[in-house]
């Protein structure tokens, strides 16, 4: 596609998950500007079952609000059964439109115990992971990947088969190998070769930051569609762009206005939630996400990370002098 042509069907622009980010406030609003798909946070199966005093966390990493279009619980762990008995009865909640499984996760408490992008060191344990949720649900099951462990292991053209054979609907494939993390430029050659492999859809994650390189993206991968993560943060205006460039239509930013009103209006829905005092600790970070990239942002940020109210908040964002 040219970004001229117009798509003759909707092609999925997805928030990617992220832990700590997406949750369902933050996920409404991406909604709000077009995303067409999004996932929870990611829920550990083991622990979903087996810590009952835990689940007010859960239910906080569980919750949707009215509103949110197709969302997919994100489900972590190493073990089928456990899989199995989670999915099962985060089915039984009645929330999701689907089920996500996490087999992309570097982080090493994840990792260190089996779970996340080290499943990939085992396509045929990420086969029956994903036979044990087809299994346990009515709702479509879906892949979350990397290209594999690190450049001497990649597995992702195993892994997506197997999972293609077990029953998976779609795959989210990010173009980087565990060992590195987030750094490095992610390879969609890889993410196109993993297309070729399977018939079913296949979303291309990493990297993508604007209307253009999604463009882009679509064209080296041939992939059905995108996952955006870092570029939707402080930025939910992403998908509005990326939806705009596949229409071939010109995009035109947000005022700073708006972007404070958005940020604020995450912030008072976080507090009807949360309460006013976690949702101003919690949404530090998005704060200066909202602001990154103006003059002045840099000095503002630590006067807002020692704010304590949602009214103070709003006077230190209203302050700043690069307001175009
Ligand atoms: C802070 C953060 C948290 C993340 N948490 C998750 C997660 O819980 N599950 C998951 O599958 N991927 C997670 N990811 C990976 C993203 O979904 C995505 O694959 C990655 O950021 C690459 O896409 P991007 O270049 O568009 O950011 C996380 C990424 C970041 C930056």
């Amino acid at each position: 596609m040219n970004g001229k042509e117009k798509p003759d069907k909707e092609i999925p622009v997805i928030l990617a998950p992220m832990a700590g980010i997406t949750d369902c406030v933050f996920r409404r609003i991406c909604f709000e500007q077009g995303c067409t798909g999004a996932t929870t946070e990611m829920i550990s199966a083991q622990g979903y079952l087996s810590a009952p005093r835990m689940l007010k966390a859960y239910g906080d990493l569980i919750k949707t609000l009215p509103g949110e279009g197709t969302v997919y619980a994100q489900v972590f762990g190493r073990e089928a059964k456990w899989f199995g008995m989670a999915v099962s009865a985060i089915t039984e909640l009645g929330l999701f439109d689907g089920i996500d499984i996490n087999m992309g996760c570097p982080a090493h408490k994840v990792t260190g115990g089996g779970n996340g992008s080290a499943l990939m060191r085992n396509p045929a344990l990420c086969g029956e992971i994903v036979k044990a949720c087809v299994e346990a649900t009515k709702l479509p099951v879906t892949v979350k990947m990397r290209l594999g462990w690190d450049e001497n292991e990649i597995t992702c053209l195993d892994v997506a088969r197997a999972a293609e054979q077990n029953g998976a609907a779609a795959l989210t494939v990010h173009g980087r190998t565990r060992s590195q993390f987030y750094a490095g430029k992610a390879d969609w050659e890889w993410i196109g070769r993993v297309k070729q492999h399977v018939s079913i859809p296949v979303i291309g994650n990493g990297d993508v930051d604007s209307g253009e390189s999604a463009l882009e993206m679509l064209r080296v991968t041939g992939c059905d569609g995108v996952a955006v993560g870092r570029a939707a943060l402080g930025n939910p205006w992403i998908f509005a762009q990326i939806n705009a460039a596949l229409r071939g239509e010109m995009y035109t930013r947000p005022s700073y206005e708006e972007v404070i009103e958005t940020a604020l209006r995450q912030a008072r829905e976080m507090a009807d939630w949360k309460g006013e005092k976690r949702a101003v600790l919690e949404m530090r970070k998005h704060f200066s996400w909202y602001i990154a990239g103006r003059r002045g942002a840099a000095k503002l940020r630590p006067r807002i990370n020692q704010a304590e109210t949602l009214n103070e908040v709003e006077g230190l964002l209203r302050s700043l002098e690069d307001r175009a």
